[in-house]
């Protein structure tokens, strides 16, 4: 047993309904078997527990480990094509990189880079993009394992559209798939998802098998891409003439509930949005990559208005690295240029996007913010001495400001300590 002696920020309230940042400047946070037992004062819950061993973590700020919805495993050798649009980029950069995993040996050490990455970045918990390669998912969820990080993910599937490698056909990758999905589903921290690359690359037999796989094996996610860039929704509509829109394509199928996280949504029209609203599905909103692509400026207000779940997603590798705060800050920045149609954003609501909405969408209610009964998933940011971060914490004139400081500041470098269900995962 033992209690965490901490300086705490998290926001188990949804500030974008009013909720506040919870803040703590001298917590006890009593840890049984992984799980918080008790969280106060430190002096009440030390006193309470005179037996626990108590680490002290005074040195820095604790938060809730991060949560990444939408990351792609293969691609995190492809961060920095910068200067294309979303079909080019995947043309030049991301598909050529996702070829090689077909060498298990390859992607066995890209697996162990991408749990690093993760893990470094304070990233405890993260729906991934898998490969199209079965072996090289099965070395993903092996890393995975191995480091405790809360997975799910799944196999990529395609039968058209992309480089003759990433092809595959609907009853293989049904067959893949489930062994996959037998294999790694519910084992441990981690999950299965039914994971169509995006429509533009899919036949509708294709996400049929998809949806076959889910009816299968009970309790699947699904995740795919939605609405990303003009370019890709024209030729999707074009691909599938009867669609109502872009998610019908995949709601015709039965994939859209709410195991469903969406990734990028930056062009929804209102009937998309009322139904996924209505069947409960979520949004990975990517900031770092709609910039980095001009994919768009993602439309939060309405969003928030329809009443859909939007967590944060990193979109390595159109995104431009494993941490949340980056995309924390990035999504302030974009929200801010929407002026009138943008939603003012605050720390709380940045840390609330990438902690408790993300476990909110992911139907994780063990994690996401640090109150009793949830597991002891946390990261310590601990800044150099001297550097900017550090010398805005010392300087903060209150807890909120503390957190805008953190987002504003905090690279992977300054993430000191990570656990997940108690555990401290090693560097
Ligand atoms: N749409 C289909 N594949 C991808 C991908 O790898 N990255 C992004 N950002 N969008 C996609
Ligand atoms: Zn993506």
């Amino acid at each position: 047993m033992t209690i965490y002696r901490c300086r705490v920020l998290d926001t188990p309230d949804n500030p974008f309904t009013g909720g506040e940042l919870r803040a703590h400047d001298d917590a006890g946070i009593a840890v049984e078997a992984g799980t918080i037992a008790e969280r106060g004062d430190f002096r009440t819950i030390a006193e309470r527990r005179p037996d626990d061993e108590v680490v002290d973590l005074r040195d820095g700020v604790l938060l809730p480990g991060m949560v990444d919805t939408h990351v792609h495993y293969p691609q995190i050798r492809a961060i920095g094509g910068l200067g294309m649009p979303l079909l080019d980029w995947l043309d030049r950069c991301a598909l050529p990189e996702e070829c090689r995993l077909a060498d298990a040996e390859y992607a066995r050490s890209v697996a162990r880079e991408f749990l690093t990455g993760l893990t470094a970045a304070g990233t405890t918990t993260a729906l991934v993009f898998g490969s199209h390669f079965s072996d090289a998912v099965d070395a993903l969820f092996t890393e995975a394992d191995r480091v405790g990080v809360r997975v799910t993910a799944g196999l990529v599937t395609s039968d058209r559209n992309l480089p003759e490698p990433l092809l595959s056909t609907p009853a293989r990758s049904y067959d893949e798939g489930r062994k996959l999905a037998e294999r790694w589903h519910g084992h441990r921290r981690l999950r299965y998802a039914v994971t169509p690359r995006f429509s533009y690359s899919t036949s509708p037999e294709m996400l049929e098998s998809g949806a076959a796989l889910a009816a299968d094996v009970p309790g699947l996610w699904f995740t795919s891409h939605i609405n990303e860039n003009p370019a890709e929704i024209a030729a999707v509509i074009d691909q599938f003439p009867g669609s109502a829109h872009y998610l019908d394509t995949y709601h015709r199928h039965g994939l859209i509930h709410e195991r469903s996280v969406l990734a990028h949504n930056a062009h929804p029209t209102d009937s998309e949005l009322a139904l996924m609203a209505s069947a409960g599905a979520s949004v990975a909103h990517c900031p770092t990559s709609n910039s980095a692509l001009a994919s768009g400026s993602f439309p939060l207000r309405r969003h928030l208005d329809h009443g859909v779940t939007v967590a944060l997603g990193t979109d390595v590798g159109a995104g431009s690295g494993f941490s949340l705060f980056k995309e924390g800050l990035q999504a302030y920045f974009m929200q801010q240029l929407l002026q009138a149609d943008g939603v003012p954003l605050t720390a709380a609501h940045l840390l609330h996007l990438a902690t408790r909405a993300g476990a909110t969408a992911l139907g994780l209610d063990e994690v996401g913010d640090l109150s009793v009964g949830r597991q002891f998933d946390a990261l310590l940011i601990r800044p150099t001495e001297g550097h900017p971060l550090d010398v805005g914490l010392r300087h903060a004139e209150s807890a909120e400001n503390a957190l805008a400081k953190i987002f504003s500041l905090a690279t992977p470098a300054d993430v000191a300590r990570v656990w997940i269900g108690g555990d401290e995962v090693s560097a």
